[in-house]
C-alpha cells in the first residue's frame, strides 16, 4: 500500500487520536520543554477555527498507520493569498520522504484555493546552539522557502519573580501613568470596552515587527472580537485580562491578554500587551502586563511558568520582558515560500 496523503475526516475519532498522538510524539523530541499539546484545544482547532479561518486537514499513512498530517489555514478575511502550515511527522518516520508528501499535497491545495504563500514557524538555534540540529528549519529551506521573521520565546519562572517584586513593578509603572486606570476581565470583554480592544488588536501588527512576511492586518471590530471568544471558549482556554483606560476619555487604550489551556494550570501563555500609539510613553505596557500576571496569579495558585515570544526586532517589548524575569528560552523563525 505505501504511503498515502488523504483529507483528514474530524468525525473519525481513531485518526484524530492517531494524529494527536504524532503532534506529541513531535513535541516531546522537537521542544520537549513546552507543555503538553492540549486535546481539547487540538481537537476544537479542527471543529471550531477561528473566524477568517477555512481549515485543510490531511493524513499521511504508511501501509494504512497514520504517520504524519497537515494543517492548511485558509485566510477568508485578509490574507486571502496567505495559508499558515503546520505539518508533522512521527519521529520514527522521519527522513523518508514524508514531510515532503505532505507539503506538496498542501502545496496543491493552496493552488487549488487561489492561494499564494505558506507560511508557517518552526523552531531554530539560539546563540550558542548553531551546532544543533533543527529539522523543522532544515525541511523548509530544503522545500525552498524563506526565512521571513526570526522570533525569540521567551520564558518566566514565576516563583523567580516574586510577589512583591511583581507589585513593586506594578506600582513604578502605576506612578508613570497618572490619569489612566486599569480594569480587569477574565474571557469576555465587557461590552463597553469591546471597539476599543479590537481596534487595538487590529493594528498589531502596525507595530509588530514582521521582517520580511508579507502579512496584512486584521480587519477587527467588535463582532468579529467574540467571534474569536467563542471559538477561545471551544477551545477551553482561560483568559486574563488587563486594560489600561484614560480616564479624561473613558477608553481603552492598553491591553495585555494572558491565557492558559483547558490542560494546564501551571503553564500559561504571555499573549498580546498593546497600547496605543497616542498614549505611549506613560509605561502603560509594564503596567498592564504586571497587573495582569498579578491578576492572573490571583485565580491560578499552581501558575509556575510563562512562555512568550517575540520577534527579535522588538526592543520595547524585549525590555519589559527582560524587567519583568522573562529570559530567553528558544529560537524560532517565520518561513514563507511563495509559490
Ligand atoms: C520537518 C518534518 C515535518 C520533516 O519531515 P520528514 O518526513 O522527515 O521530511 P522528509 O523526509 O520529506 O525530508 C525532506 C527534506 O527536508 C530536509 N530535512 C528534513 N529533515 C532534516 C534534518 N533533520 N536535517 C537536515 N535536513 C532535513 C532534507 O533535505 C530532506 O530531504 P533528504 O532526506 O532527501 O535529504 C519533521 O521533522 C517534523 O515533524 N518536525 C517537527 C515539526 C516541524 O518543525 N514542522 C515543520 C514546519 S511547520
Amino acid at each position: 500500500m505505501g504511503l498515502t496523503v488523504t483529507p483528514f475526516d474530524p468525525a473519525d475519532r481513531p485518526t484524530l487520536d492517531a494524529a494527536y498522538r504524532i503532534a506529541e510524539a513531535a513535541r516531546t523530541v522537537d521542544e520537549p520543554d513546552l507543555p503538553p499539546t492540549c486535546r481539547r484545544r487540538f481537537e476544537a482547532l479542527l471543529r471550531h477555527p477561528m473566524p477568517g479561518i477555512e481549515g485543510r486537514w490531511v493524513v499521511a499513512r504508511l501501509d494504512g498507520a497514520p504517520v504524519g498530517w497537515l494543517r492548511l489555514h485558509l485566510h477568508t478575511l485578509e490574507n486571502t493569498d496567505n495559508a499558515s502550515v503546520e505539518l508533522v511527522v512521527h519521529p520514527a518516520h522521519r527522513r523518508r520522504g514524508i514531510g515532503r508528501a505532505l507539503h506538496e499535497h498542501g502545496v496543491r491545495l493552496l493552488r487549488e484555493s487561489g492561494g499564494k504563500r505558506l507560511v508557517g514557524s518552526t523552531a531554530a538555534a539560539l546563540p550558542g546552539e548553531e551546532g544543533r540540529e533543527f529539522p523543522g528549519a532544515a525541511f523548509a529551506a530544503a522545500m525552498g522557502a524563506k526565512a521571513a521573521n526570526v522570533d525569540v520565546r521567551r520564558r518566566l519562572d514565576v516563583t523567580a519573580l516574586g510577589r512583591h517584586r511583581l507589585a513593586a513593578l506594578s506600582a513604578d509603572a502605576r506612578t508613570a501613568a497618572t490619569g489612566y486606570r486599569t480594569v480587569h476581565w477574565r474571557d469576555h470583554v465587557p461590552d463597553g470596552y469591546a471597539s476599543d480592544v479590537a481596534h487595538l488588536e487590529g493594528r498589531l501588527l502596525l507595530d509588530a515587527p514582521m521582517g520580511e512576511l508579507e502579512w496584512e492586518q486584521q480587519k477587527m471590530d467588535a463582532q468579529r472580537k467574540r467571534a474569536v471568544e467563542r471559538a477561545l471558549d471551544a477551545r477551553g482556554v482561560r483568559r486574563y485580562n488587563t486594560g489600561a483606560v484614560h480616564e479624561a476619555s473613558g477608553r481603552l487604550v492598553g491591553w495585555s491578554q494572558l491565557s492558559l489551556d483547558a490542560s494546564s494550570t501551571e503553564h500559561a501563555w504571555q499573549q498580546i500587551t498593546i497600547v496605543d500609539p497616542g498614549h505611549r510613553g506613560h509605561r502603560l505596557g509594564l503596567l498592564c502586563k504586571a497587573a495582569n500576571l498579578a491578576y492572573a496569579l490571583g485565580h491560578e495558585p499552581a501558575l509556575r511558568t510563562v512562555d512568550t515570544w517575540n520577534a527579535a526586532a522588538n526592543a520595547h517589548m524585549i525590555a519589559i520582558n527582560e524587567q519583568l524575569g522573562f529570559r530567553l528560552a528558544a529560537g524560532s523563525v517565520d518561513w514563507q515560500l511563495t509559490i
